[in-house]
């Protein structure tokens, strides 16, 4: 029996943000958005630990009450300079405690997305406990793709067919998720899946919803508020 955990990267500076304070930690509803994310996966019974990669100078983590999750929640202050490298030592650390199995199942998921639900979560669980590679939660492309070129103009219209945007949690075994990891080392990826790609081989989408939207831009953050707010007093 393969166990599940959750890996959450939140080793950013959320640059696109344009704010001071690391996004993971911006307020949302009261609370650091990590907060939510971390609030999302607790929930799922067959998750039974969360691992938090910080960065190793991360001074923001302290000052916020996380005992209602305690039972389940590890920070590893290991975060690297790229979300790659901070899930590939996160993982790393995580396996020197002693508390990971080569074919246990790990659930990397970004802390900058609050809006998770445990329908979301429950059915990307479902759809890949037996699967042989793993996947992740992912919508297929709404708008028409334009290919831009430097001068800001058109340089020619992508087809959307078979296109998808990737979300996570994204879902792939211990072994084959760190061997992939260290094999992409050194080319820029930007989530776990194109590392398993890298591989050869063929990751399970898994189809999500637009509420599992990353914050990236500061009316980002005002979305997921009203998402959070409606869900707490429907
Ligand atoms: O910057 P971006 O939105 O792609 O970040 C996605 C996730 O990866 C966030 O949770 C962020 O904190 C994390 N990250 C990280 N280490 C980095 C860069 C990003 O853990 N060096």
């Amino acid at each position: 029996m393969s166990n599940f955990f959750a890996l959450i990267p939140a080793a950013g500076s959320g640059s696109r943000m344009h704010n001071e304070l690391p996004k993971q930690y911006l307020p949302l509803n009261n609370r650091p958005m990590i907060y939510h994310a971390i609030s999302a996966l607790f929930q799922n019974h067959r998750i039974t630990r969360i691992f938090v990669v910080l960065a190793p100078n991360d001074n923001e983590w302290i000052k916020y009450d996380w005992s209602e999750f305690s039972e389940k929640l590890t920070t590893l202050n290991c975060g690297g300079a790229t979300r790659a490298v901070s899930v590939l030592n996160g993982l790393t650390a995580a396996k020197q405690k002693n508390l990971i199995g080569a074919s246990d199942w790990i659930l990397v998921h970004d802390a900058a997305r609050p809006c998770l639900t445990s329908i979301q979560l429950e059915k990307l669980i479902n759809q890949l406990a037996d699967d042989e590679v793993g996947g992740l939660l992912a919508v297929p492309v709404a708008d028409t793709l334009k290919r831009g070129n430097a001068e800001y103009r058109i340089a020619h219209t992508e087809s959307r067919e078979n296109l998808w945007q990737a979300q996570t949690p994204q879902m792939f075994r211990y072994d084959l998720l760190t061997t992939a990891l260290r094999n992409t080392a050194n080319i820029h990826i930007t989530d776990d899946a194109s590392a398993v790609e890298a591989l050869g081989l063929r990751p399970k989408l898994v189809l999500s919803d637009t509420y599992n939207f990353k914050v990236t831009y500061p009316q980002d953050l005002a979305l997921a508020e009203l998402i959070i707010q409606k869900r707490n007093n429907p």
